[in-house]
């Protein structure tokens, strides 16, 4: 296991999808390892494998709090395939560091993926976790939470992720 670097915008990779995972084999298993391990030293709730340049269709979440056990989450090949109500909360993202924004999101999400052994399950989700299956499916298609903001926050973002020094 490794701690990996976690990509910032505007790295061009961010907007790589994530590939489809055809095997679940002893590679892909160890980087489970990393990313999770990653998300953990970060710390954050949430990570992506295209956040640490690896284009495939894998991310990982632990929305436990502090005091509460962990409760890592593993979805490879993830698939929203319902989504209802509407929920508005300020999210960050590994790769926007300092970076804190209100998003529009569905406040339930039902997410087919298959777990670290490559059985696959349904997960039907509300809260935080919702949140941030929404925000970490996005990754896999490239798209960002910047991609979500109006036209002036966006460039204030960009601003603040890509001035000098
Ligand atoms: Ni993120």
């Amino acid at each position: 296991m490794a701690i990996r670097t976690i990509l910032h915008y505007p790295d061009p990779r961010l907007r790589e999808q994530g590939q489809p995972i055809t095997e679940i084999d002893d590679r892909i298993r160890a980087l489970i390892d990393d990313v999770a391990e990653t998300m953990y030293a970060a710390p954050g709730v949430g990570l992506a494998a295209t956040q640490i340049g690896e284009a495939v269709a894998l991310f990982v979440i632990d929305v436990a709090d502090e005091d509460e056990p962990s409760d890592l989450k593993v979805f490879i090949n993830p698939e929203i395939v319902a989504k209802s109500g509407k929920a508005c909360i300020r999210e960050g993202c590994l790769s926007f560091p300092g970076v804190s924004e209100e998003v529009d999101r569905a406040a339930e999400v039902t997410v087919r993926a298959q777990d670290r052994d490559g059985k696959p399950f349904e997960l039907k989700a509300d809260g935080l976790l919702a949140i941030a299956i929404q925000h970490e499916h996005d990754h896999l298609q490239g798209k960002l939470m910047i991609d979500h903001l109006g036209l002036i926050k966006r460039r204030i973002v960009h601003r603040q992720m890509t001035k000098n020094g």
